[in-house]
């Protein structure tokens, strides 16, 4: 079909929800998209930390084709093997007892913010309140938008759920302060994507954590951006030695095929009860072909050392470019790396500029460039990149 009918279907039947950039891709090849007109970009967006094995991945479309002409779909009223097996790499090589699969990232959250609140209602005790971070990103369903501390994705769907509270991020003193008797548990991000890939200062997470422990409360990590080996470990978590009681995955966990996890530990595992949640879709044989070989690449390979190893080499390329005044920042850990700009200089405008190059970067949060690719990113197309990024910057007169 013709790109100029495709938009005009989409201008005439989507919801008005989506600012689209001026490209429809097509197929992809390793880290590699092409468009309609046949033109090669290099993926630094991998769908937004989604695709993290690249595209036309071998073992992944093998594996899901193979699947589908098995079985699709099975209620979950019934056993199912594929999901029985990636339970088992996700608890065997984790610090986790149990999981639960669920379809995104805001669903998972969703059943880790059931589960906290179940775990105290069977304790008998009133601790439903869930204390997250202000800027955080936690998804798009009523709960997640006021779990998330960022008005503009609530404000408007007023009435919102009761039983959320925000606090500063990277704020010790601050949390100290808004942890009250009636939090039942800590939902925060160990590095905020959406909002500009800030990560959380060390003494900050680690004290949070204690903070739990010491009160009573749990631990919820929101890895949906950043679990699945994103920044060179299987969990973001795992950088601050800590053990949250209930961990969210969803982005890279099916490779572009949708799919959620919730994790949980100790008695966080046990406060569900059959009945208690559930999910149609959720852990459908599909989806766990698509992860089992997400995990398989993770527990099998070498992936996650190439990812820290590529991510150091991606930091230190895009370091280079803060000897320009509007580069206000290079930060990240792994393959979620971020070029944060000054006023002088949009983001979208300097990703659009890149697009037109033939490099897919993603615009997000507070003026900043988000560089999230496949994990199967090499070193030369992080030196095309970067070479690209210094001639556009070497270029811009400001
Ligand atoms: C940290 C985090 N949590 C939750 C979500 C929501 O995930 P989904 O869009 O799959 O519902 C996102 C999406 O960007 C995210 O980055």
């Amino acid at each position: 079909m013709d790109f100029n009918k495709i938009k005009e279907l989409d201008a005439k039947n989507y919801l008005t929800v989506f600012n689209r950039l001026n490209v429809c891709f097509v197929r992809g090849e390793g880290n590699k998209l092409y468009d309609s007109t046949g033109k090669e970009y290099v993926d630094f967006m991998g769908g937004v930390a989604v695709n993290c094995l690249g595209y036309n991945h071998p073992g992944l479309v093998a594996a899901i084709s193979g699947q589908a002409a098995r079985l699709i779909h099975i209620s979950n009223i019934f056993y199912n093997e594929p999901q029985a097996v990636l339970c088992e790499k996700l608890v065997e090589n984790t610090i986790f007892d149990r999981v639960m699969l669920v379809n995104s990232g805001a669903e998972a959250n969703e059943a880790a913010i059931k589960l906290a609140r179940k775990y105290f209602f069977n304790k008998g005790e009133k601790r439903s309140t869930i204390l997250c971070a202000e800027n955080s990103f936690h998804g798009r369903t009523l709960a997640t938008v006021t779990a998330t501390g960022q008005s503009k994705y609530s404000a408007p769907y007023a009435p919102l759920p009761g039983g959320f509270k925000h606090a500063p991020y990277n704020d010790f003193e601050a949390l100290k302060a808004a942890m009250t008797d009636d939090v039942g548990a800590l939902m925060l991000e160990c590095i905020q994507g959406e909002s500009g890939v800030v990560p959380a200062v060390y003494d900050y997470l680690v004290n949070a954590y204690a903070l739990c422990k010491s009160r009573g409360a749990l631990m919820i990590l929101d890895e949906v951006q950043t679990g699945t080996g994103r920044t060179g470990k299987m969990f973001c978590f795992e950088h601050f030695g800590i053990q949250p009681d209930i961990v969210t995955l969803a982005k890279g966990l099916g490779a572009g095929f949708p799919i959620g996890a919730v994790l949980a530990r100790g008695e966080a595992a046990a406060a569900f009860k059959p009945g208690d949640h559930g999910s149609t879709f959720g852990g459908n044989p599909l989806a766990c072909a698509a992860a089992n070989v997400v995990m398989d690449e993770l527990l099998n390979t070498d992936l996650l050392t190439r990812i820290e190893r590529n991510g150091r080499y991606l930091n230190a390329r895009l370091s280079k470019l803060k000897k320009h005044n509007f580069v206000a920042d290079v930060r990240g850990t792994g393959l979620l790396q971020a070029l944060a700009l000054s006023d002088k200089l949009k983001n979208a405008e300097v990703a659009g500029k890149m697009l037109h190059r033939g490099f897919v970067i993603n615009a997000c949060g507070n003026n900043t460039l988000r560089f999230a690719p496949p994990y199967t990113i090499t070193k030369d197309e992080i030196d095309a990149l970067a070479d690209s990024l210094a001639d556009l910057f070497a270029n811009t007169n400001i």
